[in-house]
Formats: structure tokens, C-alpha cells, sequence
């Protein structure tokens, strides 16, 4: 029997994840409605067949699978539930464990199943780079779905919301870490010494400075989808009971940096500084 399921939506990521699926029974569909010329090439690009909006999506699939920005995560789990959908919802994205549950309860008032999901790493292309985790009663069967192919589905012991749990602990210190080091440089620079601490950093700390040009590239490329990543990880730490200020300041940062999506080449240093310093010109 075949399984169908249905994409939210073909962005860099969700696309790689449909060409990652193996199970020989399963096919990959998405609803173009409302998408971007971009999603739709992504989407025509990896073969993924359009069935027409969402209420098509929803009559089509079995298992739903959203793979979007974080803020629009819950907005899409009303979405979807509102059509009716009563097949197995895998939310794949960053968000906090507590969003995760209200995704788990929006989903269940509808009738659907429910699996958590967190994605680290890079669009999936060969073995190795990237892991899909999954939580909940049926991530052992959303997990066979990508099974010996370039994903590697990680069923965890954790119910729900371990998955998103663990995604917020990761990005925490990958993203987080990276928009303190572009803040740091940017304070030296406003003072008119980041010469003289990327000095520093190169005799004490060398590898920093290559690692401030990487966030200022990757910050100025994606930083629009990470300020929604960031809220999500500051409310993490404050359900926890711990300081979530790290995370609303990095939240800030890429909101500063966000302008620079739309730029055709890589964000520098020097630019990324430029928009951190002074965010009301750009
Ligand atoms: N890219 C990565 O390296 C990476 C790594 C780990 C995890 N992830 C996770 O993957 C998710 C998506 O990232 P991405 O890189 O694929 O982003 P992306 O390339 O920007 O794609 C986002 C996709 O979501 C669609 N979308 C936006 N708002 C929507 C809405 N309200 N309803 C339905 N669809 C909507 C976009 O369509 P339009 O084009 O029409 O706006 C686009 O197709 C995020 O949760 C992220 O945390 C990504």
C-alpha cells in the first residue's frame, strides 16, 4: 500500500528531505497554492508532484510533514488540523518544547497523530551530514520511511517533545554562539579596535575570527529564519527556569541582519558590523 505524504513545503530544506525519502511505497506531495516561484521550482525540481492547495494536501496524505520557517510552524499545524487531516503530523521544525506539545494538541483535536521532529545539519544530499530525530508513538514508522538513504532518522526514547528539545539544545550553542561572536566583533569595531582583537584572537583564540566571517555569511544568508529559532530557544531556557536574555539578544542580532537576505553575494564581516551597528539604515 502506498504512503503518501504530504510536503509543507519545498523550501531548501523540506525539498532535500523529500528526495531523502527511500520506502519504495511512499510518494511525496505539496500543495503550490500561496507558495513562491522559488518553493515551486525547488518543488518541480526534486519531482515533487503538486496536488493544488491544502485542502487537496490534506485529502491526498497520510502523513503530513511540515518543514518551515519556526514561526510559521503553529500557524501551519491549525492549518492543516482545520482541514480535517486525521493521518500522522510530523512538525520537523525548531521550535520550543512547549510548542511542540501545543502542535501536539491543535493536531490531536483534529484526529491526527502526532510526531516531533528536529532536523541537524545541512539539507541531506550523502550519508552522514544530517539527522532527522523523532519522538513520539509512531517515530519508529516515520523513521523507516528514510531508512539506508542519505537521512538518518534517529527514533528517540524521549516522547514527545524530545526531538524539539534536543534541536533547541543544539542551536542553542551553534547559532547562539555564533551571533555573540558577531556582536563581539561588532563592539570592537564600534570602539575602533577589531583590528587589534582579531590580533588577539589570532595569538590566544585563532580559530574565532574565520568563525565570526562564517556567522557573518551564514547570519546575513538565513539570519530572517533564525530570529523566530532564536525566540523559540530563549523560551526553552525560560520554561526550564533559566536565563533566556542570551537568546532574545540573538534573536536581535539576526533580526539585524535579516535586511540582508535579499544581497547576491556573501555577507562580509565589514557588512554584517555595518547592519549590527546600524540597524536604522538598512
Ligand atoms: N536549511 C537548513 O540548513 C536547515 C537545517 C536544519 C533545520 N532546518 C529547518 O528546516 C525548516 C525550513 O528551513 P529551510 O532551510 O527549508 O527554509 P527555506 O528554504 O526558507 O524554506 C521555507 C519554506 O517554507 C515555506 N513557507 C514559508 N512560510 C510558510 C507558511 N506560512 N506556510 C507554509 N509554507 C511556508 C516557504 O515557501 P515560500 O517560498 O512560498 O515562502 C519555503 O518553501 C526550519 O524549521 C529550519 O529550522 C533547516
Amino acid at each position: 500500500m502506498t504512503t503518501t505524504i504530504g510536503l509543507i513545503a519545498p523550501g531548501e530544506m523540506g525539498a532535500a528531505v523529500a528526495a531523502a525519502v527511500t520506502d519504495p511505497r511512499a510518494r511525496v506531495v505539496w500543495a503550490s497554492h500561496g507558495r513562491s516561484d522559488d518553493t515551486r521550482r525547488r518543488a518541480s525540481g526534486a519531482g515533487i508532484e503538486d496536488v493544488g492547495d491544502l485542502a487537496d494536501l490534506v485529502t491526498a496524505s497520510d502523513v503530513m510533514l511540515s518543514i518551515c520557517p519556526p514561526h510559521a510552524a503553529a500557524e501551519v499545524a491549525e492549518e492543516v488540523a482545520a482541514h480535517g487531516f486525521r493521518g500522522c503530523y510530523v512538525d520537523a521544525n525548531a521550535v520550543s518544547p512547549d510548542t511542540a506539545r501545543s502542535i501536539d494538541a491543535t493536531v490531536a483535536r483534529g484526529g491526527a497523530a502526532y510526531v516531533d521532529g528536529g532536523i541537524v545539519g545541512g539539507p541531506p544530499r550523502q550519508p552522514g551530514t544530517t539527522r532527522l530525530y523523532l519522538a513520539g508513538d509512531d517515530a519508529i514508522g516515520i523513521a523507516a520511511l528514510f531508512a539506508d538513504g542519505p537521512l538518518e532518522a534517529v527514533a528517540l526514547d524521549g516522547g514527545v517533545p524530545a526531538a524539539s528539545a534536543l534541536k533547541m539544545a543544539y542551536a542553542g550553542w551553534t547559532k547562539g554562539s555564533a551571533a555573540l561572536l558577531l556582536s563581539i566583533r561588532a563592539l570592537a569595531a564600534a570602539e575602533g579596535v577589531e583590528a587589534d582583537l582579531l590580533a588577539e584572537w589570532t595569538r590566544s583564540l585563532p580559530d574565532l575570527a574565520g568563525r565570526s566571517d562564517r556567522a557573518a555569511t551564514s547570519g546575513g544568508r538565513k539570519g530572517w529564519r533564525w530570529v523566530g529559532e532564536m525566540d523559540e530557544i530563549a523560551a526553552s531556557l525560560d520554561a526550564a527556569g533559566l536565563p533566556g536574555g542570551f537568546h532574545e539578544a540573538a534573536a536581535e542580532v539576526y533580526r539585524r541582519l535579516s535586511p540582508l537576505r535579499d544581497a547576491t553575494d556573501d555577507t562580509t564581516a565589514t557588512r554584517a558590523i555595518e547592519a549590527l551597528l546600524h540597524p536604522e539604515e538598512h
